[in-house]
């Protein structure tokens, strides 16, 4: 039965989080395609890029928001309706995490294409790492390196790359667990390849700048 529940809330975080905040802001508020704008991803960074900062703090939320809902239900689940707890509600939130993490990558909406992670991956990890882990995150990893190097992919690409470090340091031996959260990180990565190749060839745009990109 715990199998069951973990299965639904796979499910069910998959597709809250598959829901494209991005795109549809983009196209109901701002009568436009996000994804022929900038880096044509449908994230806060290229919704602030596209749509100003009304736009990219509302995607942001929303976004977000689709994280934090996910990882609440996952633990809610956990507590109401596992049997016998075999599934803990650490792996019940790694699981939470990785469906809406990967819903938004893998959007069936969008052909199985999506965002990259970060927004909705950090509203999880307030719920399923709990406030010292969201804020390891956040104000120890990604908030220091986007404002050292002025690139937000390079603090979302070592967030998601440290994250199975973090669960480390939070959870060591629940290996499950720590295991779902690295492949979770590195499917983030993976979807920053674009970023990686631009940074790599210097022409990744930096906050403030408004050039466009491919
Ligand atoms: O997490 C997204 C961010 O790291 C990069 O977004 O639009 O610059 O590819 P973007």
């Amino acid at each position: 039965p715990d199998v069951a529940v973990a299965l639904g809330v796979f499910a069910v975080s998959f597709l809250l989080g598959s829901i494209p905040w991005g795109l549809i802001i983009s196209k109901v508020v701002y009568h436009t395609d996000i994804r022929e704008h900038g880096s044509g991803n449908i994230g806060t960074t290229n919704a602030m890029r596209t749509m100003g900062k009304a736009g990219g703090v509302a995607v942001f939320l929303l976004d977000f928001g689709k994280g934090l809902v996910s990882g609440a239900l996952g633990l809610a689940a956990m507590n109401l309706l596992a049997s016998d707890a075999s599934i803990g509600s650490v792996l019940m939130g790694a699981i939470a995490t990785a469906g809406c993490t990967l819903g938004h990558i893998f959007s069936p909406w969008l052909g199985f294409r999506g965002g990259k992670g970060i927004a909705v991956a950090i509203g999880a990890l307030c719920m399923t790492f709990g406030p010292l882990g969201a804020f390891i995150e956040v104000f120890c990893i990604f908030a220091p390196l986007v404002l050292i190097t002025r690139y937000v992919s390079v603090g979302s690409i070592a967030s998601a790359a440290l994250c199975p470090a973090i669960a480390c340091f939070l959870y060591w031996g629940q290996w499950p667990a720590i295991v779902l959260y690295g492949l979770t990180g590195a499917t983030v990565v993976w979807a920053h390849r674009a970023n990686i190749k631009r940074l790599a060839a210097g022409t990744e745009s930096r906050i403030g700048a408004k050039k466009r990109q491919a």
